[in-house]
């Protein structure tokens, strides 16, 4: 199966929106309102076109990727620190469990690495993300502004020293909670 990864384009916005549905559709643990977040976050001063990524199967989108702009506010000195959060990524049910997701979330982290960015932050599965070398958020100092449990709350260096110096409260664009 040959899989193309690209930049989202506007036009795949309907798409888009259905497959981010669709990947959700059974998952327990979402609140099934993933591809309007998507939406909410397309129109936010966070948002990266170059981080938003589609996976594509035969010219059909069947996954997708989006990595925002977040802060990571030191508390004590109150300076922000700019970092990316992963959400969502979404693969159709007809093909989860081949490698997809996995392209798709690597794919935004070299996008990523080459625009500059050091880091990026999850919420997510803790046996899905290590193996992209996440790690607990809170080994590197960072906390949450909401209670989750530690061991979801998971944060990547995209290069050596990402994090250094880096810890405090990540804070989320408004269009996250809106
Ligand atoms: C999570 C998701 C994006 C992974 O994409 P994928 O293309 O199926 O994943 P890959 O084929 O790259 O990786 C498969 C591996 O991930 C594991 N995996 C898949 N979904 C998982 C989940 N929800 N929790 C833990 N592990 C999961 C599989 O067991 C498999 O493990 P293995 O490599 O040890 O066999 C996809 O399953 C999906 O869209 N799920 C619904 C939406 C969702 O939960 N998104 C993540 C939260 S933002």
């Amino acid at each position: 199966m040959d899989v193309i990864i690209r930049k989202e384009d506007v036009k795949d916005y309907p798409v888009v929106f259905d497959v981010i549905q669709k990947a959700f559709e059974n998952e327990e643990m979402s609140d099934h309102q993933e591809h309007f977040l998507v939406d909410k976050l397309r129109n936010a001063d966070s948002f990266v076109p170059e981080l938003s990524l589609v996976a594509e199967v035969d010219g059909e989108i069947i996954g997708y990727v989006l990595l925002t702009e977040i802060d990571i506010l030191d508390e004590v000195t109150q300076l922000m620190n700019k970092s990316l959060a992963l959400a969502p990524v979404a693969v159709l049910p007809d093909y989860q469990n081949q490698g997809i997701g996995s392209a798709l979330i690597r794919a935004s982290h070299d996008k990523a690495r080459e625009l500059g960015y050091k880091s990026v932050i999850v919420l997510g599965h803790a046996d899905y993300y290590p193996k992209f070398g996440y790690k607990q958020a809170d080994s590197f100092g960072i906390s949450m502004p909401f209670e989750v449990p530690s061991e979801n709350s998971m944060a990547l260096e995209l290069c050596n020293n990402g994090l250094s110096g880096v810890n405090g409260m990540v804070i989320y664009p408004t269009a996250f909670f809106e």
